[in-house]
């Protein structure tokens, strides 16, 4: 089997590691739209175009299922790139959501993302319909760059933390859904700053996904192809480096 990967850049590589890991598919194609990206900022209609050009770039390889890695995508344009692809197309939203079911719906649930992801509620309303009455959700753009630009930890990120959580009850944050492909690096000051919060990774959630309702199985030492649409080289020297510190 082979699993298609779209994102609107190289952060859906967070997600890869983890099906790379998984073992269910034989190969995996990666695309990301890296001459477009961020996806985040852009209006619903744009995300959807941009999606249904991915899906058409990665129908070129025979794929037989599709992994929108991108929470961008997954929350804006899911269902019109399942009503045109031949193959099964699975989002990280429907994923992030499952990742917090077993979690307390009397502490407030921190969602982040793009404001794309976060405008579109496509988060919030199944949290809601599944219960979570008190769900904060803050889009936190500035995080994309700063992963991009290998800042994970530090000074400069305590910064970007007080912009955005300084308001928040930092001590009282059960769950946080990481509604977006780069954040799982900023994994580590995010569980330092609140302490009490599980952190619920696309990635993983997709991976329990693909196993629960698809019945995916580890088979295979997974093959990765990478494709982009700019700089493509320098993709996949950055995705040597990013697959080896998300594999540590
Ligand atoms: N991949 C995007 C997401 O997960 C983040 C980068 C962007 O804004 O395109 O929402």
């Amino acid at each position: 089997m082979r699993c298609g990967v779209f994102d609107s850049g190289i952060g859906g590589l967070t997600v890869t590691a983890h099906l790379l890991n998984a073992g269910f598919f034989e190969e995996i194609i990666y695309y990301g739209d890296t001459a477009r990206v961020p996806y985040g900022n852009r209006n619903e209609s744009t995300i959807i175009r941009y999606g249904l050009e991915g899906l058409e770039f990665l129908k070129n390889f025979n794929i037989d299922f599709l992994v929108v890695a991108c929470n961008s995508v997954s929350a804006v344009a899911l269902s019109e790139l399942q009503r045109e692809a031949p193959f099964p197309v699975v989002g990280v939203i429907e994923a992030g959501v499952r990742g917090v079911l077993t979690l307390s719906k009397d502490s407030p649930l921190l969602l982040i993302g793009t404001r794309a992801t976060i405008g579109s509620k496509a988060y919030q309303k199944r949290l809601n319909q599944i219960g979570f009455k008190r769900v904060i959700a803050v889009p936190t753009p500035l995080f994309v760059p700063l992963v991009e630009e290998g800042i994970w930890d530090g000074k400069i990120v305590e910064e970007v933390f007080k912009l955005y959580f300084g308001k928040l009850p930092r001590q009282e944050i059960g769950g946080i859904i990481l509604g977006c492909t780069h954040y799982p690096f900023l994994a580590p000051p995010i569980a330092r700053y609140f302490p009490s919060a599980r952190l619920v990774h696309s990635g993983e959630e997709i991976v329990r996904l693909l196993r629960d309702k698809f019945y995916l199985k580890p088979k295979y030492r997974t093959k990765l192809q990478i494709y982009a649409s700019d700089n493509v080289e320098q993709v996949r020297e950055m995705a040597t480096r990013w697959l080896s510190h998300l594999s540590s």
